[in-house]
């Protein structure tokens, strides 16, 4: 078992109606002056913008707004943010949306709350001393980013889509209806879905340390969320359903299934952050298309942890031997992907990237790491081609 530190601080209020709290939450955490941020219409078509925007004026709480942030959320809308919040004094960032708004509200709260570039950071130029805080009503399950250290932008100067994580941007609250989910696509839903599975299997296949509770914290979350999505592919308004993955999401991505390992692989985020950097990919769908080149390339490795992941996750049962078996659990996975209409390959994911493309990629992900990337089979660029190649 590895030392670990486990914070999260950030406070969550969960179920129906809970976005009328927003402005309330705001003021108990300090924020007077506040920058709304929102997506592409998603909230103004459901009505849920009014109802926050109702919630700040109740509270008497000063408001400017920034719509407008995309998925795979880009680094010049976060600059016009940092520019407005300086401009009217905001010192708090609400992030109304998914994963990606969450993110743009970050690196917003990032330029707030520091001097210079902020993609200095996501360069690994420097770090960040602080940032503004954040407060979050959640519309999708999936990144986790509303309990989560990190912060994913890309610079549209390149198209590199890079990761900085630091304590700083876990949101001070984070408000979660899993009925604000309802309006979401089936492909949306399903996306999310494996965005949180992921966040738990990348830590599940780490190599050093470990411990019995988190591995079994991880085995039922992972349980949990394959049952559920499969509910709400068939009935898509179940709020039971809603309600067991959006917290999954959180607690996929907070830390709680990483305490007492080495923190997992995360190769495969790494390999599909280059594919929605270049092709601007839905990252659920994308990890999806990936994950079983993945899986094959890299298991040998530790063939007993992928055989406990066949046995205790997709429930595969007989004999074998731990290859046999790992083989068995990544099939399984697979055809639970195919079961929710999730792509299993790079032309499923609707992308066919070149040789170049394939290299580019390949370069830019071992170099955002700093060096090889995961740690179950640490990958090299060759590595990383073949595992895009394999994904074709
Ligand atoms: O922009 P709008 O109109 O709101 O539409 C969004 C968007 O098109 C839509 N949507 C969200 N809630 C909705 C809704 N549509 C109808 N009803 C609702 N209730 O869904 C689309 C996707 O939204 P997005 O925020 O992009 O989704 P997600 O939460 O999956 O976030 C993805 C981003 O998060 C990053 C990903 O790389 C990607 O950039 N990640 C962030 C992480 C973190 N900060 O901890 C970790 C993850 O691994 C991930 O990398
Ligand atoms: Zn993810």
């Amino acid at each position: 078992m590895k030392n670990f530190a486990y914070y999260t601080p950030t406070q969550v209020v969960f179920g129906k109606a809970v976005e009328e709290e927003t402005g309330r939450l705001i003021r108990e955490a300090g924020g007077s002056r506040v920058l709304l941020h929102y997506g592409g219409g998603s909230v103004e078509r459901s009505g849920l913008l009014s109802r926050i925007r109702a919630s700040l004026e109740k509270e008497g709480l000063f408001r400017v707004e920034l719509g407008g942030v995309v998925p795979n959320p880009r680094l010049s809308l976060v600059h016009e943010g940092i520019a407005l919040g300086r401009k009217e004094g905001v010192d708090f960032v609400l992030a109304v949306g998914g994963g990606s708004v969450i993110d743009s509200a970050k690196a917003i709260g990032y330029g707030l709350a520091n001097e210079g570039e902020v993609w200095d950071f996501y360069e690994r130029k420097r770090k960040a001393k602080g940032c503004a805080p954040i407060g979050v009503v959640l519309t999708i399950a999936a990144a986790g980013s509303e309990m989560s250290s990190s912060c994913v932008i890309t610079n549209e100067d390149g198209w590199i889509k890079r990761g900085y994580s630091s304590e700083y941007s876990r949101p001070r609250f984070a408000v979660m209806n899993p009925e604000l989910t309802m309006t979401l696509s089936a492909y949306q839903t399903a996306s999310g879905c494996v965005d949180i599975l992921m966040h738990t299997m990348e830590r599940y296949f780490y190599r050093d340390g470990g411990m019995e509770l988190t591995d079994g914290i991880a085995e039922s979350l992972l349980r949990t969320v394959m049952k559920n999505a499969l509910i709400l592919r068939d009935d898509p308004s179940c709020y039971d359903a809603r309600a067991e993955i959006m917290w999954a999401g959180s607690l996929s991505h907070n830390g709680l299934t990483g305490c007492g390992t080495d923190g997992g692989d995360w190769a495969s985020h790494k390999i599909e952050h280059e594919l929605s950097g270049l092709f601007d990919v839905a990252h659920g769908a994308g990890l999806a298309a990936v994950w079983g080149s993945w899986a094959r390339y890299v298991y040998r490795e530790d063939a007993a942890r992928f055989a406990r992941f066949a046995q205790n996750v997709m429930g595969v049962s007989g004999a074998g031997t731990h290859e046999e078996m790992a083989e068995k659990g990544i099939k399984a996975m697979e055809n639970f992907f195919r079961a929710l209409n999730m792509p299993t390959s790079l032309a499923e994911l609707g992308v066919s990237p070149t040789e170049e493309e394939i290299r580019t990629m390949a370069e830019k992900c071992v170099r955002g790491v700093g060096g090889p990337v995961g740690v179950v089979r640490p990958l090299e660029v060759e590595d990383i081609e073949n595992i895009y190649r394999m994904a074709k």
